[in-house]
């Protein structure tokens, strides 16, 4: 089957770059972006080489790569073997697979909860397929937010033969949750044969969904850590105060060197407005540019309401309690913005149990 071609125009359209600069790259770059194969002139290309495109541009614009070291990245990184999209834009991971998007943040209490709870009834709403895993080991759990009580979690897959669905709860809009529980500990000690079903579970579950919304907990520690870096794309939320974006600093800095590939968003929750938003992530942002030389997505705010917290205490969802709410519109910009624009997809990063899981498929091939 012939690929799709692209003229110049629309790779300009697709990439972002500037034509001067594809053509720049195009020389500079030729090993990788070779334009003679399948009888295809100067003019015309193919997804891969969008692909390589971006991945290129990705590396010079926001990690400053020289020439030499994009080369070195390219080369360790390019697989011979791509899945295509119908979009004409390579997918981020093998198609069929959910986006999983985690929830965090540098201090607790912030609203990370209410936030992973409303982004992922909005996605519902929609028309997304979405699951919620909470791998909060702390009080305030997700399922309270939205209305349902599940009696099982990871733990019973875990420890006593539960398959992943038994201990799935349907909860509204049809959002799948999973509740982690102490299961979240006792993922780091895991047995061999029980990993691998598990892992055989995630996996499946991970092929019936388009989203997967992960409510991590707040701080440094290994089990937040762990959950925010096997996403495909990890949400810092913070709010306006100067201790919680010091600490959403330092979250982001651990986060990038475990793994250079995340890409963070960065949400400002109980602000104002958006001038006020708007400050607090410059002034994030500019820290973690200078000192980690890597640009943050912005994806919005989220005003302080007071509809928050009565949705709280009645129990309902803020996105059907309170729908015209001012918080319940800034969500909904939020989901636009996850969905509809560039600002938060990850195309470098191609897996998310695998990751969590780490070592353990490789172990797994070299068992077998
Ligand atoms: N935009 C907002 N306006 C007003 N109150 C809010 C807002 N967002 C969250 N809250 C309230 O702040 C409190 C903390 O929110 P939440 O539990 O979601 O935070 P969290 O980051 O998940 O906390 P933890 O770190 O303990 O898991 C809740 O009472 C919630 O209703
Ligand atoms: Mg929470």
């Amino acid at each position: 089957m012939l690929s799709r071609r692209f003229s110049i125009k629309r790779v300009v359209e697709l990439t972002g770059l500037e034509e001067s600069e594809i053509r720049y790259y195009e020389s500079v770059f030729k090993e990788f972006l070779t334009f003679t194969q399948m009888g295809m002139d100067d003019n015309e290309f193919n997804e891969d080489h969008i692909e390589i495109l971006n991945r290129i541009k990705s590396l010079v614009h926001k990690r400053g790569f020289s020439v030499v070291e994009v080369k070195k990245e390219l080369k360790l990184t390019l697989k011979p073997f791509r899945v295509k999209s119908s979009t004409g834009l390579p997918p981020s991971k093998p198609s069929g697979y959910a986006r999983v998007i985690a929830v965090t943040s540098g201090k607790g209490g912030v609203g990370k909860t209410a936030i992973a709870a409303n982004l992922a009834i909005c996605m519902a709403q929609e028309g997304k397929r979405v699951a919620i895993f909470d791998a909060d080991l702390g009080l305030a759990n997700i399922h309270i937010l939205l209305g349902v009580k599940p009696r099982f979690n990871l733990s019973h897959v875990i420890q006593d033969d539960f398959s992943l669905d038994d201990i799935l709860v349907q909860g509204p809009a049809g959002i799948k949750i999973i509740s982690g529980g102490q299961g979240i500990r006792e993922m780091a000690n895991l047995q061999e044969e029980q990993r691998r079903v598990l892992l055989r579970q995630m996996d499946a579950l991970e092929l019936e969904v388009d989203v997967m919304i992960v409510d991590t907990g707040a701080g440094i520690s290994e089990n937040v850590l762990r959950f925010a870096t096997f996403a495909d794309e990890v949400i810092v939320v913070s709010t306006p105060n100067i201790a919680a974006s010091a600490d959403a600093f330092s979250i982001i800095k651990i986060l990038l060197e475990m793994e250079p590939n995340s890409k963070v968003g960065f949400l400002v929750n109980m602000v104002e407005n958006q001038y006020h938003s708007r400050n607090v992530f410059n002034r994030v942002n500019t820290a973690v540019r200078k000192y980690l030389k890597y640009s943050l997505g912005y994806l919005g705010y989220v005003v302080y309401d007071h509809h928050m917290q009565a949705s709280n205490q009645i129990r309902r969802p803020l996105m059907f309690a309170y729908p015209e709410s001012p918080s319940a519109r800034c969500i909904s910009n939020i989901v636009d913005t996850i969905l509809r624009t560039e600002v938060f997809v990850n195309r470098r990063k191609e897996s998310s149990f695998q990751d969590l899981m780490g070592a353990l498929r490789r172990t797994m091939a070299e068992a077998s």
